[in-house]
């Protein structure tokens, strides 16, 4: 009898370290959660891991509280990267067509690949993390998406390739050996949670999927089925908490518990004035026009560095399957109608399904796609093996 599929996937991110264990049966499209947790993050900021041995601890600390609930023994993970040192780069290869027949192989496209890919342009500590086909030219015809089997002399490939700057990949990388957990793989967060929630179809027609996190908003537009754009600027919804703070004259966590209890108000105008309770007995006042105002200001600037990506775009925002929202920060009230508005694009929130048991939130998305994921690559498993996975490059670290 075949086995059910066990998944074992880890969010890093800049205010939790999510957590969760997934099995699915080979004839069901379920998900059976055999554990979720989550534990705040202290060893990263704006989505980079600065104190590894911090991050160690924590990841240790997640690992046992995930294998007690799932009772299982987890010994490698799938993960996400962020952080704003990610960036797009472009790369382009060529190679001579080497059947005597003057056919593309499957062979000639894995190497004009490699040969693109050895040519992106990183400065000694970038690296490529991730590398996607953009098109092909055979001789002097451009735009080919598949040139497997076409005729010609002459193979060029342009690809898109995601780089990291390599101290930051290696700090992520030491806290999950440290925890001595095997990388299975690695994706850029927005990928990730774009895996979780975007259909073929948005893709084909255009979309941007945005993840607004604690101190990141990741980005990833696609165009014509392909990944045409992607960025993690530094700034998120923990930006807004903090602006609140100041504007309210008070800590930080109070901030936060006002801009969740009270965010809906960041899009409205009143002049009324709120309470909360920040200890027993102990009453904050506030006028509501001075919070949304700061928070207003906030989710402003983020919207206009989103329009700003959105833009580098091949189709300039043009994108029929509009906005896609995710992260935390999705759950601001009103920020859909906001997003609208900014982007003049139609927005939502999708929060992926099929995971059994689990709370309906946007911040999952990340989680959720690595899951995802790991479930394609293990059907994948035949393909993957022509080139070398993570997994095996992760491995050379192991001691
Ligand atoms: N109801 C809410 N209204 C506004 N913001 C919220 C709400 N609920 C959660 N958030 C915000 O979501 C953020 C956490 O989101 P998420 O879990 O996606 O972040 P993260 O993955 O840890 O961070 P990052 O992706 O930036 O590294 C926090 O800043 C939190 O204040
Ligand atoms: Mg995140």
């Amino acid at each position: 009898m075949a086995k059910n599929t066990l998944i074992n996937a880890i969010d890093v991110g800049s205010k939790e370290i999510k957590g969760i264990v997934v099995s699915k049966k080979p004839d069901s499209e379920e998900l059976d959660v055999l554990a979720y947790q989550s534990i705040p993050s202290g060893g990263l900021r704006k989505g980079m891991v600065i104190n590894p041995e911090k991050t160690t601890t924590e990841i240790i600390q997640l690992k046992n509280l995930l294998e007690k609930q799932s009772n299982t023994h987890i010994k490698d993970v799938i993960i996400n990267i962020g952080g704003y040192h990610i960036v797009v780069k472009y790369g382009k290869g060529a190679v001579a067509i080497s059947r005597a027949d003057q056919k593309v192989s499957q062979e000639d496209i894995d190497r004009v690949l490699e040969e693109a890919k050895t040519l992106v342009p990183n400065n000694p500590n970038q690296e490529t993390i991730d590398e996607f086909p953009i098109e092909y030219s055979i001789d002097n015809e451009t735009g080919i998406k598949n040139p497997l089997d076409l005729k010609g002399i002459k193979l060029e490939a342009k690809i898109l390739a995601i780089c990291a700057f390599s101290p930051y990949v290696k700090n992520l990388i030491d806290s999950f050996l440290g925890a001595d957990l095997e990388i299975d793989s690695m994706t850029p967060t927005p990928l990730a949670s774009a895996e979780a929630v975007l259909t073929p179809q948005q893709k084909e027609v255009g979309v941007v999927l945005v993840d607004i996190g604690a101190e990141t908003t990741g980005v990833a537009v696609f165009e014509e089925e392909m990944l045409t754009h992607l960025a993690i600027l530094p700034i998120g919804s923990s930006h807004i908490s903090n602006d609140i703070a100041i504007a309210l004259q008070t800590d930080i966590d109070i901030a936060e518990k006002i801009k969740i209890q009270f965010g809906s108000y960041i899009f409205k105008n009143s002049s009324k004035k709120e309470k909360i309770e920040i200890a027993p007995g102990e009453i904050f006042t506030f006028p509501i026009s001075k919070m949304s105002k700061a928070g207003r200001a906030r989710i402003s600037e983020i919207f206009d560095l989103i329009k700003k990506e959105i833009k580098i775009a091949p189709k300039q925002g043009n994108l029929p399957a509009g906005v896609v929202i995710v992260g935390g920060g999705a759950n601001l009230p009103g920020i859909v109608d906001f997003a609208k508005k900014e982007l003049n694009l139609p927005a939502r929130i999708i929060i992926p399904k099929g995971f059994i048991g689990m709370e309906k939130n946007p911040s999952l998305a990340t989680l959720y796609g690595l899951v995802l994921k790991g479930l394609k690559s293990e059907k994948d498993e035949p393909t993957i093996e022509r080139f070398p996975s993570f997994k095996k490059l992760f491995k050379i670290f192991l001691p």
